[in-house]
């Protein structure tokens, strides 16, 4: 270490433990970095002004540093340190900008699309803990984008929500609902984080996919998606978030085919199983 970083490590000697190991360790590694690639002055210069901006564009709708978090990766770092994979627990992934707290309560059958645009589709699954035996009464939230790829809250003349909402699983841990069809779309490309993406040739696209958030007593809460298998970006997701045991098929039937719920619907439809694994809450000591 340089006397300079040597130096400012020190002074964060004094802080509470955790305090002093993150801020040494943000010097160390931000000194390092500057060191790394040599940063002009213009270069600093540049980045106080997309920080500012990144601030100034960000409201109670909108959360340009979530978004910046997620196309450097950092988002899915920190999920990766804190939900190891491995074992069967379902693997977690971001939980990106269009999370709602106070969604429309469904029971399990119904349609949570509510009139978003897209193919009907049926989604269903089970809730179990590590050992395979049900979760009885999960709390599911459960929202996605629509055939055009926007959420319900992208829509500046719609005042309800739409694609979106949480449901309750069964004693037998079982949860279905009807939805539409989810489709690829681009994460939001009008701030500075748009400005990145397009300065370094990448794309701002998000395979098709639908947002979980699965809690229950006992249980650490999760937060995941399925994503379909036939989409396009699962590859080159802008924000890093796919894993493989995500990936489920979505298939496709004719209107002629009955429904898993016994229906019959004048449009083809899809459906789709999403088995979900809860990882029994540690006790952590205080
Ligand atoms: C989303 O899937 O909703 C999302 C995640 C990260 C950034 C933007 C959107
Ligand atoms: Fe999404």
């Amino acid at each position: 270490m340089n006397e300079l970083t040597e130096e400012v490590v020190r002074s964060f000697d004094g802080a509470p433990q955790r305090l002093k190991t993150v801020t040494q360790a943000l010097v160390r590694h931000l000194h390092a970095f500057i060191d790394e690639v040599r940063l002009t002055e213009a270069e600093w210069t540049y980045a106080i002004d997309f920080l500012t901006r990144t601030g100034h564009i960000t409201d109670d709708k909108r959360q340009e540093f979530i978004l910046l978090s997620d196309v450097l990766g950092a988002s899915m770092a920190t999920i990766k340190v804190n939900h190891p994979a491995g074992g069967t627990v379902t693997e977690s992934t971001v939980f990106g900008p269009f999370y709602l707290p106070d969604t429309p309560k469904f029971a399990n059958g119904d349609d949570i699309s509510q009139g978003a645009h897209g193919q009907p589709c049926f989604l269903s699954g089970v809730i179990r803990d590590e050992d395979g035996d049900p979760v009885p009464h999960a709390a599911i939230e459960v929202w996605q984008a629509d055939e055009d790829g926007f959420y319900d809250v992208q829509y500046a003349d719609l005042d309800r929500a739409q694609g979106r909402g949480r449901l309750v699983a069964e004693q037998d841990g079982r949860y279905w609902f009807w939805t539409v069809h989810p489709e690829a779309y681009p994460i939001p490309t009008d701030g500075p984080v748009g400005e990145l993406l397009t300065a370094t040739g990448r794309h701002p696209m998000r395979p098709a996919h639908v947002h979980f958030r699965v809690a229950a007593p006992g249980f650490d809460t999760l937060t995941t998606h399925v994503f379909t298998s036939d989409s396009e970006y699962l590859d080159s997701d802008a924000v890093f978030g796919v894993k493989r045991s995500l990936i489920a098929d979505f298939r496709r039937h004719e209107p002629s085919e009955l429904t898993p719920d016994g229906r019959t619907v004048d449009v083809p439809y899809y459906t789709a199983t999403f088995d979900i694994v809860l990882a029994r809450q540690l006790h952590r000591p205080s």
